[in-house]
């Protein structure tokens, strides 16, 4: 018997995740904080943590408990995260160093509890969900993207870490995907930058992003983290999901100047 965690499970990308993975046979441990959002998961025979990422005793016993449990973890799933938007003028440092304790420092405790026990298995599999964001950038997106920019990094030096003890590192990179990512980004800026010289900006960008909400439906990224999870040789990165193959594309052949062109152009169609 396989064993997965995934975090961020209470909602979302996580949540479609754990149900995926434990459709294909996996023992699933979802872990977040809101313990009883996951009672679903629960009801089908997922093991459910109260974890949260930005807290090293929660992930410490977290993992401690699977290894008790089942003496081993196959997959680990670093899914946890959320968007915090604001201009770089307006967001506080501090907010801006929990959005790496979630998204980036959380994934990274999390590598460091996992590894010793992938290792000693001599087999597994960490994905870690990035975002096309962590290849393009957005006005007032500056955080999360620094963010998932250094998901994206982090994880090509841990591929090479890892890969003489037959672990892999594969990096998930979502387009649109209805879920509450984008409501709470849009809450995070206009709390954030709605009021002052930035507002006409956070209109627009809110508006890109009601339109972000008729995105693909999570199963699309949980499938494609089930294949990840189980192909013998896994490709280093997956996008799929609402536009993210265009726009990953476009970001590719377009110089800086010419994708901020077309970045601008959408936002004002958008706004
Ligand atoms: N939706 C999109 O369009 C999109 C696109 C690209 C990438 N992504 C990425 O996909 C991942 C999942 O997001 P989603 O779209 O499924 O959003 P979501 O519905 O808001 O789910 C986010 C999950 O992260 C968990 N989380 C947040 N802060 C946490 C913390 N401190 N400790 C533990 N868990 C925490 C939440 O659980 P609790 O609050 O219960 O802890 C929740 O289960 C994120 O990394 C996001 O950046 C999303």
């Amino acid at each position: 018997m396989k064993v997965a965690l995934v975090t961020g499970a209470s909602s979302g990308i996580g949540e479609s995740t754990a149900l995926e993975l434990h459709k294909a046979g996996y023992t699933v441990y979802a872990a977040a904080r809101r313990v009883q959002r996951m009672e679903g998961l629960a009801a089908q025979g997922i093991r459910v943590l109260a974890m949260d990422v930005t807290n090293d005793e929660s992930m410490v016993e977290g993992v401690k408990k699977i290894i008790a449990e089942t003496g081993r973890i196959d997959v680990l799933v670093n899914n946890a995260g959320y968007g915090s938007y604001g201009a770089v003028e307006d967001v506080p440092l501090d907010e801006a160093k929990y959005q790496f304790e979630v998204n980036v420092f959380g994934l990274a405790r999390l590598v460091q509890l996992v590894a010793p026990h992938m290792r000693e298995q001599r087999s597994g599999r960490i994905v870690n969900v990035s975002s096309i964001g962590g290849r393009i950038y957005e006005p007032l997106g500056a955080w999360y993207h620094s963010t998932k920019f250094a998901v994206e990094g982090l994880s090509d030096s841990l591929r090479l870490e890892l890969k003489p003890f037959g672990i892999d590192v594969v990096v998930i990179q979502p387009g649109g995907i209805k879920t509450e990512w984008g409501g709470i980004a849009v809450e995070n800026m206009q709390k954030t930058s709605g009021g002052g010289a930035y507002k006409e900006q956070v209109r627009q960008l809110s508006g890109l992003f009601s339109q972000a909400e008729r995105g693909s439906e999570p199963k699309v990224i949980a499938d494609v983290i089930v294949k990840a999870a189980q192909a013998r040789r896994p490709r280093t990165r997956y996008a799929a999901g609402f536009g993210a193959r265009p726009i990953l594309f476009a970001r590719r052949v377009l110089s800086d100047r010419a994708f901020d062109a077309m970045f601008l152009g959408a936002l004002r169609r958008f706004a």
